[in-house]
């Protein structure tokens, strides 16, 4: 059953290469088709970032252990799309030639915390497997509490390249800020 419900939501999780990979076959990306494609990658990235982080919650309130072996996938769905999104904005966008984007990660704040984010995302990713939980035993769990801060940067990300709050950056702040108090108020209790 669980091996099923895997497969499924491992196709699922396609869902938002296979609609921009649509778009792209169909000529359909408009008049910024560059612009496009990173900021879908980019949101998807934050809606993953979301979804990983309502697991712990959901096994809560559910009692059902079920979610939480979801959970890896859907992290490893984070890097996935956040390392498009980063090779749309180097390779697409600034076709490989460093140093306009060495320039911008040192002098935009928004690039500076995306990238950030990346980077702390692969610690998670490489040691994401079950011989590395055993292998890092409690410091596991420490090493994956980068997936707050990360949320947050990627959420800071959003609003300072938006240069407003209102409403998609403000809509996923807050999804973000309930979900972290959720997990904060379950690790109290445990
Ligand atoms: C965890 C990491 C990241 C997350 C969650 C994230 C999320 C986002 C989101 C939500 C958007 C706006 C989408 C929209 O307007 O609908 C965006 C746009 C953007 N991101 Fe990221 N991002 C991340 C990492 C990065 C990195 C590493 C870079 C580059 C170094 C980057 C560069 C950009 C740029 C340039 C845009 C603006 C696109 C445009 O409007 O022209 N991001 N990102």
């Amino acid at each position: 059953m669980i091996k099923y419900s895997k497969i499924f939501i491992f196709i699922l999780c396609l869902w938002p290469l296979t609609t921009i990979s649509l778009d792209i076959y169909n000529n359909q990306l408009g008049a910024e088709p560059i612009k496009k494609i990173m900021k879908h990658f980019g949101e998807w990235t934050l809606i993953f970032i979301c979804i990983t982080l309502a697991m712990s919650p959901l096994k809560r309130f559910t009692n059902f252990n079920f979610w939480i072996k979801f959970r890896r996938m859907f992290g490893l769905f984070v890097f996935f799309y956040a390392t498009i999104h980063l090779l749309t904005y180097i390779g697409l966008d600034y076709r490989f030639d460093l140093k306009p984007i060495l320039n911008d990660i040192l002098k935009k704040k928004y690039i500076f915390i995306g990238f950030s984010a990346w980077l702390l995302l692969i610690p998670l990713a490489t040691t994401s497997s079950q011989k590395m939980t055993k292998l890092l035993k409690h410091n596991w769990k420490k090493l994956h509490r980068l997936i707050y801060v990360i949320a947050v940067f990627g959420s800071l990300h959003y609003i300072w390249l938006s240069k407003t709050i209102f409403f998609k950056p403000l809509i996923y702040s807050v999804i973000i800020l309930v979900l972290l108090t959720l997990r904060i108020r379950i690790k109290k209790k445990i």
